[in-house]
């Protein structure tokens, strides 16, 4: 199937391209942008139509459809939902970005790949690179821009890069990108890799002869053509997270499988193995995390310290009935410090040390209930690295915690632009407004987190939680039990730090059913 634009084509595009049969009028568009709001919460403006439609290209063909607005409005229906969850990861297309995720590419430049190129050149033969869910190409270019500034020779260096979405491998086959995409790539880049065409920047067939692009379902059981322990970097970033845990276990065992001993695997930053498999072992690498497959002979590695990211929602802690309110009186609220006031001197040693080591101090110092310290930590961390997810909703939930409900706010809308489906801003965002007493607000985030992702506990446990204080006990006893219920599941980590939340699976459960008891006495 054709993409049918070049370069990503204007905010509606054309209309599936001559060779589809496809009608996805712009009505259809607005209709499907409207329900994912309505749904998810997803804010998709006419300049991410492109993706949409490109979605819509590759899941309607499978369901029979030809017709936009039929399929808006099969999505709608009551078992549209299943469909809704496969369209998801396809929407966030949109989302990628050349060299998207700083740090991991700064550790791609510094460490990760001149290593790679080093073993690679000692044995005599190629760097075997996968990027697993390329979306419209920006990953496997990035990586092929900077495997050429690493040395790379000619043939060196073999990027297959797949997706599901054959619209998608077609666009970035084409490699021609409009303006607005090459947000994230310095000018010296642009001169040294693409050229510049009356249709956007076309990328130079030096990185582009390294790349070879395919349609490739991560969640089919077998990949016949991919070779046991060849690759040495796979990079699978911001797919896994509609796939349900036996999907994602199994695909895991196969890039375990694909990855040479000592490969590489980064997955993208709210994506964790945690509870998946401790198959692969967790490392720092430049300030951010990477899973290896352990050399051959070597002993497992020991199991990453607890409070390394990604971080459980908290350390846990015995099973707290209810979650802990601020006062309503005599709550306090700092002063946000603006940028320019006076701020502590960063200690010497701060900048040597990892966003991940910051970020535990900031952890330390919450649960010391030292807020004004911990804010002031876990700003520095934010401005020293702004993409830091991680940190970025502590310090919503510091903010939230302080009374700072705009700045809270500010915080979690950062996080959605940054990660459109981040399902901690939502969960966050349900505490903050649970404690601010809008409970309607509340339980719509809360609701958006669970659609997200259905099997979490915690989101379940904190509707119900909404529903008591807002006296719907029915509704509360179902969410309870459906808290308890997810135990069968693993819960992951989430990202960012909130005091006072039952840590584990069976604290949550627990917690649940304390409260399903105190409720049926009531
Ligand atoms: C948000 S994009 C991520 C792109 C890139 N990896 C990044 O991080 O910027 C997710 C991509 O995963 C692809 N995807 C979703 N499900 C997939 C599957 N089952 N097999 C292969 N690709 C899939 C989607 O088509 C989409 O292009």
């Amino acid at each position: 199937m054709s993409h049918g634009a070049p370069a990503g084509g204007g905010a509606g595009g054309p209309q599936g391209g001559p060779d589809s049969p496809l009608q996805i009028d712009r009505t259809a568009l607005e209709s499907l942008a409207a329900l994912l709001l309505e749904k998810v919460g997803l804010k998709i403006t006419p300049d991410g139509y492109y993706g949409l439609r490109l979605a819509m290209q590759a899941r309607m063909p499978a369901l029979g459809l030809s017709d936009g607005q039929e399929y808006v409005r099969r999505l709608r229906q009551l078992a549209g939902e299943t469909e809704l969850r496969g369209l998801l990861p396809l929407v966030t297309v949109g989302k990628t970005e050349f060299f998207r995720d700083s740090r991991q590419f700064k550790a791609l430049e510094h460490t990760l790949m001149p290593d790679m190129l080093t073993r690679a050149r000692r044995a005599g033969r190629q760097v075997e690179i996968w990027s697993a869910g390329c979306a419209t190409g920006e990953e496997p270019y990035s990586l092929g821009m900077v495997a050429v500034e690493s040395g790379a020779m000619n043939g060196e260096v073999d990027i297959w890069a797949t997706d599901l979405n054959p619209a998608a491998v077609e666009f970035a086959k084409e490699g021609l990108y409009p303006v607005r995409r090459m947000i994230g790539i310095s000018e010296e880049r642009i001169q040294r890799f693409f050229s510049l065409s009356a249709t956007g920047y076309q990328v130079n067939p030096g990185v582009k002869e390294m790349i070879h692009f395919e349609g490739h379902n991560l969640a089919a059981p077998v990949f016949p053509h991919v070779f046991p322990a060849t690759k040495d970097l796979i990079l699978c970033r911001n797919v896994i997270i509609y796939f349900d845990q036996p999907t994602i276990r199994s695909l895991m065992d196969r890039f375990f499988d694909a990855l040479r001993p000592g490969g590489v695997l980064l997955l993208g930053y709210s994506e964790s193995l945690f509870r998946i498999t401790s198959k692969f072992e967790m490392y720092e690498v430049d300030g951010t995390f990477a899973y290896r497959r352990p050399l051959l002979n070597e002993h497992p590695a020991p199991p990453p310290r607890p409070s390394a990211p990604p971080p459980p929602v908290s350390a846990p802690r015995p099973p707290s009935p209810m979650l802990t309110r601020r006062p309503t009186t005599g709550t306090f609220r700092i002063p946000v410090p603006s940028p320019s006031a006076p701020q502590p001197r960063p200690r010497p040693t701060e900048s040597h040390r990892s966003p991940v080591e910051r970020l535990d101090d900031v952890v330390r110092l919450i649960e010391r209930g030292d807020f004004p310290q911990a804010m002031l930590a876990v700003r520095r961390l934010t401005d020293d690295h702004p993409e830091d997810l991680a940190a970025l909703l502590t310090l919503g939930n510091v903010h939230a915690l302080m009374g700072n409900s705009d700045e809270a706010r500010d915080c979690f809308s950062r996080a959605l632009r940054a990660e459109p489906l981040c399902v901690e801003a939502r969960i966050y965002l349900g505490l903050a407004t649970m404690q601010e007493g809008k409970l309607d607000e509340a339980r719509s985030e809360l609701q958006k987190a669970l659609f997200l992702e259905p099997t979490l506990s915690l989101g379940h446990y904190l509707l119900a939680q909404v529903h008591e204080q807002k006296g719907d006990h029915e509704a509360a006893r179902r969410s309870y039990r459906n808290a308890v219920s997810q135990r069968r599941f693993g819960q992951r980590a989430l990202l960012g730090h909130y005091p006072e939340l039952p840590g584990s699976t069976d604290a949550i459960a627990q917690a649940a059913q304390y409260r399903l008891a105190a409720l049926s006495e009531s």
